[in-house]
């Protein structure tokens, strides 16, 4: 059984991005983080798992892994699943629903794994169990070790409480920090993206600037644990933490409901003040007055918004652009086709292995400093 006040807290996010979101979570002070594959791991109590789901940008989930055994039989299970001291975690009154996986085991029914942990819990704890709950205890067998752990945010880390308008293809804010992060973003520099959407790189890059923490705005699942301490999250939130941002975020696109959405989303996260959109087509991007900065771009691609062959104009004249006009900035360019990123003729360092997104597959190419 683990320790009640140190254990193991699972940070999830896309594969690939697990080296990314480690760096991040090391940088904001968390002990022995660790790339795993699927996201990090690090140790600590619930005040870490408040901090990490109130402070880290890239992770899709916080995880509290509360327990770890060997099993082979459901019987065993059954009777394990009960040894676990459910009343001292979660609330009698706050319906649970169980989520299980089972690979290279000996149980690998996950229907029935669901159903004998969702009985253990509602007849140790009284808790009702129901598909739609907001609690999701989380059952993952692997070669008959079977791992427990308690969702503690609830809804996915990238909702942060701002984006009432979405455009057809947004990208994950969580994917967005952790793009900006291996750029070498830290907050210190103007940003622009010339494609913005509804504004995810530039609102985001603009919460880092002012140092927001990412969790202001919205409510987690662990707020409905029997470890949940209102009055030290209270002060945990409380920390004044934000800065002056040293530079601003721009963000332009040709669609005028797109830079509507992102001025309404920037508004919503309380960074209008540090943010300035305008609508305007590619062709007429420019660096804003003074020192350079980063270029982040996430242009219309292939299967997610027309024809791969009828985007290699826009990605032409995009990287015509900015070779032209944007000479000591550095360009993030996500996409999901490699020949895209080709036909911008930007001066692209080695990309790093493309990342799932939506069924696809993205990814980012950086350059240096352009000349
Ligand atoms: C994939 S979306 C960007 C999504 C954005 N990263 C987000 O998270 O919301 C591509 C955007 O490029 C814009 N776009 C397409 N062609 C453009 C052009 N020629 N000039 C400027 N923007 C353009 C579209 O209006 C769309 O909003």
């Amino acid at each position: 059984m683990t320790s009640p006040d140190q254990f193991e807290i699972f940070l999830t996010t896309f594969p690939g991005l697990e080296a990314t979101l480690c760096a991040e979570v090391r940088g904001k002070g968390f002990k022995l983080a660790k790339p795993v594959p699927g996201g990090v791991t690090i140790r600590g109590g619930w005040p870490e798992v408040w901090r990490a789901n109130l402070w880290i940008r890239g992770a899709g989930r916080v995880l509290a892994r509360i327990d770890a055994f060997h099993v082979t039989h459901l019987a065993h299970l059954d009777s394990r699943a009960r040894q676990v001291p459910w009343a001292s975690l979660l609330r009698p009154d706050m319906p649970v629903r169980v989520e299980a996986s089972c690979a290279a085991s000996r149980l690998y029914h996950s229907g029935a794994v669901e159903q004998r942990i969702a009985t253990a819990i509602r007849e140790t704890l009284g808790a009702p169990v129901a598909a739609e709950a907001g609690i999701t205890v989380m059952a993952r067998i692997e070669h008959d070790r079977c791992t427990l752990s308690l969702d503690t945010s609830g809804e996915p880390l990238h909702k942060r409480g701002y984006k009432a308008a979405v455009n057809p293809a947004p990208l994950r804010e969580t994917m967005a920090s952790l793009f900006l992060l291996a750029c070498g973003y830290d907050g210190r520099e103007p940003v622009l993206d010339p494609m913005c959407g509804a504004g995810t790189f530039v609102i985001e890059a603009a919460e880092i600037a002012a140092r927001l923490n990412p969790g202001r705005q919205r409510h987690f699942a662990f707020e409905h644990f029997a470890t949940f301490d209102s009055e030290a999250w209270a002060r945990m939130r409380a920390v004044a933490s934000s800065r002056a941002p040293a530079a601003r975020c721009h963000g332009s696109d040709r669609d005028a409901g797109a830079v509507a959405m992102s001025r309404a989303n920037a508004d919503r996260a309380g960074v209008a003040s540090h943010v300035e959109f305008r609508q305007c087509t590619i062709s007429d991007a420019a660096p804003p007055e003074g020192p350079p900065g980063l270029v982040m771009v996430n242009p219309p691609y292939g299967a997610r918004m027309g024809d791969k062959a009828a985007l290699v104009p826009l990605y032409r004249a995009l990287g015509q652009v900015l070779r032209q006009r944007f000479a000591g900035w550095r360009v993030g360019l996500v996409t999901g086709e490699p020949s895209l990123a080709q036909a911008t003729a930007l001066p692209f360092l080695p990309p790093a292995a493309p990342v799932p997104h939506g069924g696809l597959r993205v990814s980012l190419y950086r350059t240096a400093p352009l000349p």
